[in-house]
């Protein structure tokens, strides 16, 4: 009898203590991107009233493989942990089934309707608004930034029915809204502008991107001049390409204080600026701006011969996992190889 009565217990409080794992899987591994009360910051707000459009599946399918290119990397969690997480996430709300058939519209009529409807918010490319997640800048024109359509994860993870439900229903209290009473959308619209984002299936992605980087992690130059003449070159050159430069740093290691002099110098940290390249990280994601590379190695060694190290920062942004991110940094490399070159010519 006794037995039986711990037993009922154990069980009334089984789905407390799921809740509190799927919390704690939350804390640990998605809040710092959605929020403590999913609220969104670099990643989507997941409220519930967003939640209650997903499935399961598209849940399990997103939390297994991320959105390769849009930051969210996969997890890999066993399937009881899904479970846990997911029913921390819907918090009692039920969760929607859809038809996993895809849906045949005509693809051309959608790209009208893609193009007139959606583009100003989705893009052009379907990639999304500028930056990820919700923004928190008064330099962005929306609180949050329209997902990609035709990420790989995305695509992997939605059914055409869900896509269909969205359009049609909007999301509550977000800019995305119910097209079928806003815009008078017809059910063969609605199938048409799905079947236009899903002829996308297979986008460029993010490990394009780190494939075609296949270069070096950081390029070395040598330098034909002394330590003090290239340190004043690669100044020069600085200013001459539009870059702020900031106050040397010089990295004293294995040298003993009472020598020090500034002759003694064997590597020069010159650190540096440019506003537009600065401004067009921004303008991606403001909370980029703090790990900008804008540095340039100097550095002599025992022999006296000198040398300029340069990271390859394509290889930083490209953990970042952005592909608009990763297209800047590209930008900014070349700039940056450009300068050194012609400061040591
Ligand atoms: C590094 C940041 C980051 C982390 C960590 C992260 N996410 Fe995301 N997540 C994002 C971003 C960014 C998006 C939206 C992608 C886009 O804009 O295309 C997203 C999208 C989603 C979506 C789709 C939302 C929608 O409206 O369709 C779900 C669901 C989701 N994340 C769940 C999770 C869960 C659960 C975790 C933890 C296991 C997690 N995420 C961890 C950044 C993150
Ligand atoms: C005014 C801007 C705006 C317009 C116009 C707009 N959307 Fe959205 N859309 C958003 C935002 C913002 C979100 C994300 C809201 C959130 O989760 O908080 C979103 C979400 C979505 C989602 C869910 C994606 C995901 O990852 O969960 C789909 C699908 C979608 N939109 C399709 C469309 C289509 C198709 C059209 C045109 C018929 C359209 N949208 C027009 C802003 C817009």
């Amino acid at each position: 009898m006794k037995l039986k009565l711990e037993l009922i217990l154990v069980l009334a409080l089984l789905p407390l203590l799921s809740l509190a794992g799927g919390r704690e899987l939350y804390s640990e591994n998605c809040e710092k991107c959605h929020g403590f009360s999913q609220q969104g910051s670099l990643g989507l707000p997941l409220y519930r009233s967003t939640i209650a459009n997903h499935s399961d599946r598209y849940l399990q399918r997103t939390i297994k493989s991320g959105r390769p290119g849009r930051v969210m990397q996969g997890f890999n969690f066993s399937d009881n942990q899904i479970t846990e997480l997911i029913r921390f996430l819907r918090a009692g709300i039920k969760a929607p089934k859809y038809d996993v058939a895809a849906i045949k519209g005509n693809v051309k009529n959608g790209q009208g309707i893609y193009k007139k409807y959606c583009q100003s918010c989705h893009g052009y490319d379907l990639k999304g608004g500028q930056g990820i997640g919700k923004n928190f800048s008064w330099q962005k024109d929306r609180l949050v930034s329209p997902p990609s359509l035709i990420n790989r994860g995305f695509l992997y993870s939605a059914e055409d029915q869900m896509i269909k439900h969205i359009i049609a229903n909007g999301i509550k209290n977000t800019e995305m809204v119910p097209f079928v009473t806003a815009f008078n959308f017809t059910d063969q619209m609605l199938n048409d502008v799905v079947s236009f984002i899903r002829s996308h299936e297979k986008p460029p992605s993010y490990k394009n991107i780190i494939r075609r980087i296949r270069e070096p992690v950081s390029f070395i130059y040598d330098s034909p001049y002394k330590l003090k003449e290239t340190v004043k070159k690669i100044r020069n050159s600085v200013a001459s390409y539009n870059f702020r430069v900031y106050a040397n740093r010089t990295l004293l290691e294995g040298l003993r204080k009472e020598n020090f002099s500034v002759d003694d110098k064997k590597q020069v940290v010159i650190r540096f600026c440019n506003f537009n390249n600065m401004q067009n990280f921004l303008k991606i994601e403001p909370r980029l701006g703090v790990m900008l590379p804008c540095r340039v190695t100097v550095v002599e060694d025992e022999q006296g011969k000198v040398r300029v190290v340069l990271a390859n920062y394509k290889y930083a942004v490209a953990r970042f996992n952005n592909e608009q991110i990763s297209e800047a940094a590209i930008i900014l490399i070349k700039e940056m190889q450009e300068m050194v070159e012609e400061a040591l010519w």
